[in-house]
């Protein structure tokens, strides 16, 4: 109760006097705003536990004895990874960069929807803490009545926020919070915000170019790469990181060539191409000097950004002669990203949706029962369906 009158002091005059004409033993608890991530390593210790859930997760791959393979695949790979982390500062921002975003986004919806405040962010991650378990104790010890799930992955992939949402549901029914009143943003690939939001840090980079340079400039949108098995499954996530790559160029005006490109492959299975290191070394070979790389699938720093492209793709970049070579920045706090959040969130609430439609489609290649017993839980909740 202390936490929530604290909370209702730094709050907007108008939602001050909201809160204020109710009586205080009707103040009702925090709407909550649940983001979810796969989230990374925070020090080199957590590194092992971080690979050894990823290949534990039965919701995105099922391997014989998997059990097994996963920790000995998480062990193999421990030092190499741990090494990666070492050259970022020894663990991964994305706790820190998505508490930020939580306390700015939960600041501008009490402003932008009075009538759901006070909102309070809470952080589900997929394979490290904190765990969608620690999220869920502590939305229950604050007595949350109304959940809105929101995942920060703009494009939806099975492998990320299908694998989050089935952790969840699981999470839910064990801690018996089913009388909450749920609803999930599960994607959000061309909202204005984050388009308006990405677009800018591109523009940002190009103004770095002499009018020369820019001339010669291309746009290379990278994101995350998914294995072959998964996109031939009829996982939408490809096409919804075009849409977002289209939206971006469009606000820019179509003026400059670009590819979509992916990158972090790992393993010995095809996965989704042209891969980034190939495009840098072969563009570089056809005397390509000036190349903005955009993180299109990313809301803050990580691995993928402060070590792939900065380091190991940038020298790359030099070996092939390039001299431009330019990353956009990640969204992190930026004031324009933060509010496309909270507007995504409020819109959400007004919206009345539960889940988009998209979500209820499974992928045609789908075997995961848990995918199932997911949409039907949601559904529980839809007057629509
Ligand atoms: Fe996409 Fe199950 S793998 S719905």
């Amino acid at each position: 109760m202390l936490h929530t009158i604290l909370r209702q002091s730094t709050k907007c005059r108008s939602t001050f006097l909201t809160m204020a004409a109710r009586p205080m033993s009707t103040q009702r608890p925090p709407t909550a705003v649940l983001l979810t991530n796969m989230g990374g390593p925070e020090t080199l210790d957590d590194v092992h536990d971080f690979l050894l859930n990823l290949f534990t997760d039965r919701d995105i791959m099922k391997l014989p004895f998997q059990p097994a393979i996963a920790k000995w695949i998480a062990k193999r790979r421990t030092p190499s990874i741990r090494e990666q982390y070492d050259s970022i500062g020894g663990g991964s921002p994305i706790l820190k960069w998505t508490r930020k975003q939580g306390q700015a986004m939960e600041k501008l919806l009490d402003e932008l929807s009075p009538e759901t405040a006070p909102h309070k962010h809470y952080i589900a991650f997929r394979y490290v803490k904190p765990f969608t378990q620690h999220a869920l104790e502590e939305m229950k010890a604050d007595g949350v009545e109304r959940a809105v799930v929101f995942t920060q992955y703009p494009q939806y992939s099975c492998s990320t926020t299908g694998s989050s949402m089935n952790e969840l549901q699981r999470g839910i029914v064990a801690n018996g919070m089913e009388n909450v009143k749920w609803s999930v943003i599960d994607r959000w690939p061309t909202h204005p915000g984050f388009i308006e939001a990405m677009t800018t840090k591109v523009e940002r980079k190009l103004a770095e170019y002499t009018p020369e340079q820019r001339k010669d400039a291309i746009i290379l949108f990278s994101a995350h790469s998914l294995p072959m098995s998964v996109i031939n499954r009829g996982d939408t996530y490809p096409a919804e990181v075009a849409s977002s790559v289209d939206h971006v160029m469009k606000r820019l005006g179509n003026q400059y060539p670009y590819r979509l490109i992916w990158q972090s492959q790992v393993g010995p299975q095809p996965w989704l191409g042209p891969q980034t290191a190939d495009v840098v070394k072969n563009y570089g070979e056809a005397g390509k000097k000036n190349l903005v790389v955009v993180p299109i699938a990313f809301t803050s720093d990580h691995i993928e950004t402060l070590f792939e492209l900065d380091q190991e793709y940038a020298e790359e970049a030099e070996k092939a002669g390039i001299t431009g070579w330019k990353r956009a920045e990640a969204l992190n706090d930026d004031p324009i990203f933060t509010k496309a959040m909270a507007t995504i969130v409020h819109e959400h609430l007004q919206s009345g949706q539960v889940v988009s439609r998209q979500y209820y489609l499974r992928c045609p290649g789908c075997t995961f029962d848990s995918c199932g017993t997911t949409r039907n839980f949601f559904k529980s909740y839809d007057p629509q369906q």
